[in-house]
């Protein structure tokens, strides 16, 4: 008989997504359902990813967490929820008579590292890309197969969108129990492959108020919230999948502004109220507007999370244009090639008349970098040992 392995580890990597329907508002804190369903696109992970090792082990004591290189608390309660469910479900699957896949037993403890590929500090949301890692991660350790959306959700509600690729709603569900409420691909990466995703790092100090306090907040005291999700949100759905299904960019990009809108229109209707577009954010929805409105159509559309930090969405043959215009209206501090990163985009000069639509006003630095991507796949296994980013001890390798 084969003696039992010492040590179980995986390696994967998972995805940032952006909502174009957003969540916002819990209706069940504990379980993480949302009042509404929301739709995302998964960003590609050469220029933004999650990268967690997860590893069990009969001679671990306790359950440990490395995050970007730094020891974290392992008993935060959502980290925990995450585990609870994992390990619920590895029972459910042996108890269902599956083959074990793993001889490891699960009351063994878990050692998790996790780093990004992009900086904390530009203030992108991580959350998702991080707990839909640990996910995908901890499934494959622990040898689960079922639909992982419950056990990301627990972690952070967005994450259970970055489970898979391409377009993909979050729908809400109904059952108290959150059993339905499960993250689904609307379409595959390959769907639109001229779209393009610019993210807009605009330069901020102050910390804006996190998602889970703030749509808490929203929740108790905006009314214009409960009739978003409510009256407005459902055909709101029905419309986004269509336009994504007919890569209708027109609808698609008027659509995911108004929504962004409409979220932004909540955090003010929030009491006390919430703000998370700064000035820089809004000079960029009014180049946005003075762009199309120069092109007499929707060729570029905004979309902001709870940061100032704007995401782009444009077609391939537009991409040049719209970024020598943010050049324009944000003179770069960084010269030319740090200023953009990701995805090369030819530099153009801008017409006269755009130039002109664009008006006068003009801020230097606004706008720190811009991330250029597309849509990418969802998170995948890392077959190669050497990508393991802790070592046969189960302790983080030292930096390289
Ligand atoms: C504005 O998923 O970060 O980005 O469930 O409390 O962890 P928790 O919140 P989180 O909220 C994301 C809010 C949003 C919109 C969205 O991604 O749909």
């Amino acid at each position: 008989m084969a003696s039992e392995k010492r040590l179980e580890v995986v390696t994967c990597t998972a995805p940032v997504n952006i909502a174009v329907i957003k969540y916002w508002g819990k209706r069940d804190e504990e379980l993480i359902l949302p009042i509404n369903s929301s739709l995302s696109v998964t960003l590609h992970q050469d220029q933004l990813k999650t990268t967690t090792t997860a590893a069990i082990s009969r001679d671990f004591t306790e359950d440990r967490i490395w995050l970007n290189g730094r020891e974290e608390d392992a008993g935060q309660p959502r980290l925990q929820a995450c585990l609870r469910e994992i390990r619920r479900l590895a029972r459910k699957r042996r108890s269902d008579g599956h083959e074990d896949p793993l001889p490891l037993s699960l009351s063994y403890k878990v050692h998790v590292a996790s780093v990004n590929n992009f900086p904390t500090a530009a203030g992108l949301a991580s959350s998702a890309a991080g707990y839909a890692c640990l996910a995908y991660a901890l499934a494959r350790v622990y040898g689960v197969e079922s639909d992982l959306s419950e056990v990301a959700r627990r972690g952070s509600g967005s994450a259970c969108r970055s489970l898979y690729g391409g377009f993909v709603e979050w729908q809400m569900g109904e059952r108290a129990d959150g059993k339905d409420s499960i993250a689904r691909q609307v379409a595959p990466e390959s769907h639109w492959p001229e779209l393009r995703v610019l993210i807009l790092v605009v330069s901020t100090e102050r910390k804006p108020t996190g998602s889970t306090a703030g749509m808490q907040t929203s929740v108790e005291t905006s009314a214009l919230l409960r009739f978003r999700a409510e009256a407005l949100v459902p055909a709101r759905m029905a419309e986004m999948t269509r336009c994504v299904r007919e890569r209708d960019f027109q609808a698609f990009g008027q659509l995911t502004m108004k929504d962004s809108n409409q979220f932004h229109a909540t955090c003010l209707d929030t009491f006390p109220p919430i703000s998370y577009l700064s000035d820089t954010s809004r000079r960029v929805i009014h180049l946005v507007h003075r762009f199309n409105a120069h092109h007499r159509r929707t060729k570029a559309a905004y979309t902001f999370d709870a940061g100032a930090n704007a995401v782009i969405f444009t077609l391939d043959d537009a991409v040049a244009e719209f970024v020598a215009a943010v050049r324009h209206s944000f003179p770069p501090e960084l010269n030319g090639d740090k200023f953009l990163k990701g995805l090369p985009v030819e530099p153009v000069l801008l017409s006269d008349e755009l130039k002109a639509a664009l008006g006068a006003d003009r801020t230097p630095g606004g706008i720190k970098y811009i991330i250029a991507t597309r849509v990418g796949p969802g998170p995948q296994v890392l077959d190669d040992p050497g990508a393991h980013l802790l070592g046969p001890d189960g302790l983080p390798k030292a930096a390289a």
